[in-house]
Protein backbone atom coordinates (compact mmCIF):
# COMPACT_ATOMS: atom_id res chain seq x y z
CA UNK A 1 0.00 0.00 0.00
CA UNK A 2 1.19 3.67 -1.09
CA UNK A 3 2.16 5.44 2.35
CA UNK A 4 3.22 8.45 0.65
CA UNK A 5 1.02 11.81 1.33
CA UNK A 6 -1.51 12.49 -1.79
CA UNK A 7 -3.07 15.14 -2.79
CA UNK A 8 -6.19 13.88 -1.98
CA UNK A 9 -5.66 13.39 1.50
CA UNK A 10 -4.65 17.28 1.74
CA UNK A 11 -7.43 18.06 0.67
CA UNK A 12 -9.49 15.73 3.00
CA UNK A 13 -7.38 17.40 5.71
CA UNK A 14 -8.77 20.79 4.65
CA UNK A 15 -12.08 19.59 3.69
CA UNK A 16 -13.27 19.27 7.46
CA UNK A 17 -12.15 22.93 9.01
CA UNK A 18 -13.76 24.41 5.74
CA UNK A 19 -16.80 22.71 6.12
CA UNK A 20 -17.13 23.04 10.30
CA UNK A 21 -16.50 26.93 9.29
CA UNK A 22 -19.13 26.62 7.05
CA UNK A 23 -21.78 25.08 9.30
CA UNK A 24 -20.93 27.81 11.91
CA UNK A 25 -21.11 30.65 9.97
CA UNK A 26 -25.35 30.84 10.22
CA UNK A 27 -25.27 31.75 14.10
CA UNK A 28 -22.35 33.77 13.97
CA UNK A 29 -24.25 35.96 11.23
CA UNK A 30 -27.12 36.21 14.05
CA UNK A 31 -24.53 36.80 16.01
CA UNK A 32 -23.06 39.73 14.20
CA UNK A 33 -26.89 40.63 13.36
CA UNK A 34 -27.16 41.07 17.28
CA UNK A 35 -24.18 43.02 17.56
CA UNK A 36 -24.86 45.22 15.36
CA UNK A 37 -28.38 45.99 17.00
CA UNK A 38 -26.62 47.08 20.27
CA UNK A 39 -23.87 48.88 18.88
CA UNK A 40 -26.10 51.08 16.97
CA UNK A 41 -28.68 51.29 19.81
CA UNK A 42 -32.09 49.84 17.71
CA UNK A 43 -35.65 49.86 19.07
CA UNK A 44 -36.23 48.06 22.17
CA UNK A 45 -38.64 45.19 21.88
CA UNK A 46 -40.15 42.47 24.00
CA UNK A 47 -37.35 39.90 21.82
CA UNK A 48 -33.92 42.13 22.21
CA UNK A 49 -34.87 43.92 25.68
CA UNK A 50 -32.60 40.92 27.90
CA UNK A 51 -29.85 41.97 25.67
CA UNK A 52 -29.75 45.74 25.70
CA UNK A 53 -30.51 45.13 29.96
CA UNK A 54 -27.47 43.53 29.79
CA UNK A 55 -25.06 43.31 27.13
CA UNK A 56 -21.82 42.41 28.36
CA UNK A 57 -22.29 38.67 28.43
CA UNK A 58 -23.85 38.39 25.36
CA UNK A 59 -21.48 40.61 23.33
CA UNK A 60 -18.62 38.08 25.27
CA UNK A 61 -20.48 35.16 24.18
CA UNK A 62 -20.88 36.33 20.53
CA UNK A 63 -17.54 36.95 19.84
CA UNK A 64 -15.56 34.66 21.93
CA UNK A 65 -18.44 32.56 20.04
CA UNK A 66 -16.74 33.26 16.84
CA UNK A 67 -13.07 33.32 17.66
CA UNK A 68 -13.77 29.52 19.24
CA UNK A 69 -15.76 28.62 15.84
CA UNK A 70 -12.69 29.37 13.49
CA UNK A 71 -9.95 29.25 15.99
CA UNK A 72 -11.11 25.42 16.86
CA UNK A 73 -12.16 24.26 13.29
CA UNK A 74 -8.14 24.78 12.58
CA UNK A 75 -7.13 22.69 15.26
CA UNK A 76 -8.49 19.73 13.93
CA UNK A 77 -6.40 19.71 10.73
CA UNK A 78 -4.97 16.03 10.00
CA UNK A 79 -1.57 15.72 9.30
CA UNK A 80 1.59 16.65 10.19
CA UNK A 81 0.91 18.00 13.71
CA UNK A 82 4.46 18.26 14.65
CA UNK A 83 5.18 20.21 11.51
CA UNK A 84 2.36 22.74 12.93
CA UNK A 85 3.02 22.02 16.85
CA UNK A 86 3.80 26.05 17.43
CA UNK A 87 0.80 27.15 15.73
CA UNK A 88 -1.35 24.35 17.56
CA UNK A 89 -0.35 25.34 21.03
CA UNK A 90 -0.82 28.82 20.14
CA UNK A 91 -4.25 28.68 18.35
CA UNK A 92 -4.94 25.97 21.81
CA UNK A 93 -4.67 28.45 24.23
CA UNK A 94 -6.63 30.96 22.43
CA UNK A 95 -9.33 28.22 21.95
CA UNK A 96 -9.38 27.42 25.40
CA UNK A 97 -9.85 30.75 26.94
CA UNK A 98 -12.74 31.17 24.20
CA UNK A 99 -14.23 28.08 24.88
CA UNK A 100 -14.31 28.76 28.22
CA UNK A 101 -16.26 32.05 27.66
CA UNK A 102 -18.72 30.63 25.50
CA UNK A 103 -19.73 28.39 27.83
CA UNK A 104 -19.41 30.51 30.91
CA UNK A 105 -21.24 33.17 29.41
CA UNK A 106 -24.04 30.97 27.70
CA UNK A 107 -24.95 29.53 31.39
CA UNK A 108 -24.59 33.08 33.01
CA UNK A 109 -27.39 34.01 30.75
CA UNK A 110 -29.31 30.85 31.27
CA UNK A 111 -29.20 31.60 35.28
CA UNK A 112 -29.49 35.69 34.94
CA UNK A 113 -31.40 36.69 31.62
CA UNK A 114 -34.95 37.01 31.36
CA UNK A 115 -36.54 34.12 29.85
CA UNK A 116 -36.88 34.73 26.08
CA UNK A 117 -41.13 33.32 24.34
CA UNK A 118 -40.92 29.59 24.46
CA UNK A 119 -38.09 29.05 26.84
CA UNK A 120 -39.32 26.57 29.60
CA UNK A 121 -37.80 24.71 32.18
CA UNK A 122 -36.70 21.52 30.13
CA UNK A 123 -34.59 24.14 27.63
CA UNK A 124 -33.19 26.13 31.23
CA UNK A 125 -31.79 22.17 32.50
CA UNK A 126 -30.49 21.49 29.02
CA UNK A 127 -28.57 24.80 28.78
CA UNK A 128 -26.85 23.90 32.44
CA UNK A 129 -25.97 20.37 31.51
CA UNK A 130 -24.43 20.96 28.19
CA UNK A 131 -23.07 24.41 28.87
CA UNK A 132 -21.21 22.66 32.13
CA UNK A 133 -20.21 20.20 29.67
CA UNK A 134 -18.61 21.66 27.47
CA UNK A 135 -16.72 23.41 30.32
CA UNK A 136 -16.11 20.26 31.81
CA UNK A 137 -14.34 18.82 28.52
CA UNK A 138 -12.31 21.62 27.77
CA UNK A 139 -10.90 21.04 31.60
CA UNK A 140 -10.38 17.39 31.00
CA UNK A 141 -9.20 18.48 27.53
CA UNK A 142 -6.14 20.28 29.49
CA UNK A 143 -5.66 17.68 31.78
CA UNK A 144 -5.54 15.04 29.92
CA UNK A 145 -2.84 16.43 27.30
CA UNK A 146 -0.89 17.69 30.58
CA UNK A 147 -0.28 13.89 31.18
CA UNK A 148 0.94 13.64 27.19
CA UNK A 149 -2.41 11.52 26.71
CA UNK A 150 -2.78 13.08 23.10
CA UNK A 151 -6.04 10.94 22.26
CA UNK A 152 -7.48 11.82 25.20
CA UNK A 153 -7.01 15.41 24.74
CA UNK A 154 -8.33 15.18 20.81
CA UNK A 155 -11.30 13.08 22.07
CA UNK A 156 -12.05 16.22 24.96
CA UNK A 157 -12.02 18.74 22.27
CA UNK A 158 -13.40 17.26 19.80
CA UNK A 159 -16.54 16.67 22.33
CA UNK A 160 -16.23 20.14 23.57
CA UNK A 161 -16.24 21.47 20.19
CA UNK A 162 -19.10 19.49 19.27
CA UNK A 163 -20.80 20.64 21.80
CA UNK A 164 -20.27 24.54 21.14
CA UNK A 165 -21.13 23.75 17.51
CA UNK A 166 -24.64 22.74 18.88
CA UNK A 167 -25.98 26.32 18.25
CA UNK A 168 -25.21 25.55 14.02
CA UNK A 169 -27.35 22.17 14.55
CA UNK A 170 -29.86 24.02 16.50
CA UNK A 171 -30.40 26.52 13.53
CA UNK A 172 -30.82 23.36 11.30
CA UNK A 173 -33.27 21.46 14.13
CA UNK A 174 -35.06 24.70 14.27
CA UNK A 175 -36.18 24.81 10.64
CA UNK A 176 -37.06 21.21 10.90
CA UNK A 177 -39.15 21.89 13.86
CA UNK A 178 -40.96 25.23 11.97
CA UNK A 179 -41.82 22.34 9.36
CA UNK A 180 -42.88 19.96 11.65
CA UNK A 181 -44.85 21.12 14.50
CA UNK A 182 -47.48 23.06 13.88
CA UNK A 183 -48.09 24.81 17.16
CA UNK A 184 -44.24 25.86 18.41
CA UNK A 185 -43.97 25.49 22.29
CA UNK A 186 -41.23 25.57 24.91
CA UNK A 187 -41.26 21.36 25.64
CA UNK A 188 -41.09 21.34 21.39
CA UNK A 189 -38.36 24.23 21.21
CA UNK A 190 -36.43 22.54 24.22
CA UNK A 191 -36.45 19.36 22.46
CA UNK A 192 -35.39 19.77 19.06
CA UNK A 193 -32.42 22.10 20.66
CA UNK A 194 -31.59 19.21 23.06
CA UNK A 195 -32.00 17.13 19.82
CA UNK A 196 -28.95 19.06 17.85
CA UNK A 197 -26.63 18.69 21.54
CA UNK A 198 -27.06 15.02 20.61
CA UNK A 199 -26.75 14.65 17.12
CA UNK A 200 -23.22 16.45 17.19
CA UNK A 201 -22.43 14.44 20.28
CA UNK A 202 -22.87 11.51 18.40
CA UNK A 203 -20.88 12.30 15.28
CA UNK A 204 -17.98 13.55 18.02
CA UNK A 205 -18.27 10.27 19.12
CA UNK A 206 -17.67 8.89 15.74
CA UNK A 207 -14.88 10.57 15.26
CA UNK A 208 -13.38 9.46 17.97
CA UNK A 209 -13.55 5.80 17.59
CA UNK A 210 -13.01 6.01 13.94
CA UNK A 211 -9.59 8.19 14.73
CA UNK A 212 -8.13 5.68 17.78
CA UNK A 213 -9.42 2.81 15.46
CA UNK A 214 -7.58 4.22 12.64
CA UNK A 215 -4.58 4.78 15.20
CA UNK A 216 -4.62 1.06 16.17
CA UNK A 217 -4.84 -0.36 12.64
CA UNK A 218 -1.38 1.91 11.86
CA UNK A 219 0.05 0.57 14.82
CA UNK A 220 -0.81 -2.87 14.02
CA UNK A 221 0.46 -2.56 10.43
CA UNK A 222 3.76 -1.72 11.92
CA UNK A 223 5.82 -4.32 11.02
CA UNK A 224 7.84 -6.40 14.26
CA UNK A 225 11.77 -5.30 14.14
CA UNK A 226 13.32 -7.92 13.08
CA UNK A 227 15.46 -10.42 15.82
C1 LIG B 1 -19.67 28.21 19.32
C2 LIG B 1 -20.82 28.01 19.91
C3 LIG B 1 -21.92 29.03 20.10
C4 LIG B 1 -22.34 30.03 19.26
C5 LIG B 1 -21.79 30.36 17.87
C6 LIG B 1 -23.40 30.72 19.93
C7 LIG B 1 -24.07 31.81 19.42
C8 LIG B 1 -25.00 32.55 20.10
C9 LIG B 1 -25.60 33.76 19.63
C10 LIG B 1 -25.31 34.40 18.26
C11 LIG B 1 -26.46 34.20 20.56
C12 LIG B 1 -27.33 35.46 20.50
C13 LIG B 1 -28.72 35.00 20.09
C14 LIG B 1 -29.61 36.18 19.76
O1 LIG B 1 -29.11 37.23 19.40
O2 LIG B 1 -30.84 36.01 19.85
C15 LIG B 1 -26.41 33.26 21.66
C16 LIG B 1 -27.17 33.35 22.80
C17 LIG B 1 -27.17 32.42 23.81
N1 LIG B 1 -26.38 31.29 23.88
FE1 LIG B 1 -24.99 30.73 22.54
N2 LIG B 1 -23.64 30.13 21.14
C18 LIG B 1 -22.77 29.10 21.29
C19 LIG B 1 -22.67 28.22 22.35
C20 LIG B 1 -23.52 28.20 23.43
C21 LIG B 1 -23.50 27.21 24.48
C22 LIG B 1 -22.56 26.00 24.57
C23 LIG B 1 -24.48 27.54 25.35
C24 LIG B 1 -24.83 26.74 26.57
C25 LIG B 1 -25.24 27.21 27.66
C26 LIG B 1 -25.11 28.77 24.87
C27 LIG B 1 -26.15 29.45 25.48
C28 LIG B 1 -26.70 30.63 25.04
C29 LIG B 1 -27.76 31.36 25.74
C30 LIG B 1 -28.42 30.95 27.05
C31 LIG B 1 -28.05 32.48 24.98
C32 LIG B 1 -29.11 33.56 25.26
C33 LIG B 1 -30.38 33.08 24.58
C34 LIG B 1 -31.56 33.99 24.78
O3 LIG B 1 -31.72 34.57 25.85
O4 LIG B 1 -32.36 34.06 23.83
N3 LIG B 1 -24.51 29.12 23.70
N4 LIG B 1 -25.52 32.27 21.34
Amino acid sequence: MNTKSNPSSVSIAWFVPAGLIVFSALPLLFGALRLNELITGAAITPANARFFASPLPVVVHIVSSAVFAMLGAFQFVTGDRRRWLGWHRAAGWVSVISGLLVGLTGLWMTLFYARAANSGDLLFALRLVFGSGMIVSIGLGLTTIRRRDVLGHRAWMIRAYAIGLGAATQVLTGIAESLLVSQRDALSNALFMGTAWVINLAVAEWAIRRQTAHRAHAGSAVPAPSK
